[in-house]
């Protein structure tokens, strides 16, 4: 699907990181970009800065993703691309002192990567099977998901992270199947470690274990990096139902 004509699409998670990473690059080849997310502030200065939208939107809440995509909708048409990136890293060992993990804990994390990514996936959808393909293919959109290498070798504390995002990779191919009939192809990517705020709360010694992990290049991934490769996702027409790694080879230590 080519990214131009002021197609319309979705991006989660873009007030920040990664999502505001793919927002601008969607928005620079001439998408008319839609953000969800829940932090209005720096969603709404995105929105202004690139000529796009924003709604307020919980991804975890099935009712709040249909209010806001009905919203954004109503000013960009059906988007033929959904790219979800909202998400939270939060660490906690399976047993911390004995005592065993906060099971809200493990239940928010997976609400949010997982089922939130399933939320938005779904309902977006729903909305490109009613709209006519773009070409002799007959490909109507494009769903990219956001998962994480931690999906595959995921770090001491990372049960119910890893969890949510092999959720997210687990998915990817019968939501490819699923979707074949109407036209739209679904696909995760897979970062290693990014230059967003999630990663900056990660403390020194850890970064410095996954750099020595990385066969090259050795350092934090550029958001843009992340945002080029979801456009590649998006354009070539032969990637479906995979989860594509992005991570300089890295393969992650145990802490
Ligand atoms: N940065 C990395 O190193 C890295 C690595 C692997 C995977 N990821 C994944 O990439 C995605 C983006 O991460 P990032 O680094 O840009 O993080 P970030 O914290 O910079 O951005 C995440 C965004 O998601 C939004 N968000 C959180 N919960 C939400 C909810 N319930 N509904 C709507 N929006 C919500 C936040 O407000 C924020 O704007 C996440 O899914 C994360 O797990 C990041």
């Amino acid at each position: 699907m080519k990214i131009e004509n002021r197609i319309a699409a979705v991006v989660t998670g873009a007030a920040s990181g990664l999502g505001a990473a793919v927002a601008r690059d969607l928005s620079r080849q001439g998408a008319r970009v839609a953000i969800l997310d829940m932090n209005d502030e720096s969603g709404l200065a995105l929105a202004e800065t690139i000529g796009g939208q924003y709604a307020n939107c919980d991804v975890s809440d099935a009712t709040s993703v249909e209010t806001a995509l009905k919203t954004v909708r109503a000013a960009h048409g059906q988007e033929r691309i959904c790219v979800n990136c909202a998400g939270v890293a939060v660490a906690q060992t399976t047993l911390n002192k004995g005592r065993p993990h906060d099971p809200a804990l493990f239940a928010k994390i997976i609400r949010i990567n997982l089922i939130g990514t399933f939320n938005v996936a779904s309902q977006s959808a729903a909305g490109m099977a009613t709209i006519e393909p773009l070409d002799a293919d007959g490909e109507r959109g494009v769903i990219v998901n956001t998962a994480s290498i931690a999906a595959f070798d995921g770090q001491i504390g990372h049960a119910a992270y890893s969890a949510s995002k092999a959720g997210v990779a687990g998915m990817t191919l019968p939501m490819a199947r699923d979707l074949a009939r109407e036209g739209i192809r679904v696909l995760s990517v897979a970062p290693g470690m990014f230059a967003t705020p999630m990663a900056a709360d990660l403390p020194e010694r850890r970064t410095q274990s996954m750099f020595a992990n990385m066969p090259f290049p050795s350092r934090l991934g550029e958001p843009s990096e992340f945002a080029a490769l979801v456009s590649h996702c998006i354009e070539n027409p032969m990637l479906n139902g995979e989860t594509i790694r992005i991570d300089g080879g890295c393969r992650m230590p145990p802490k």
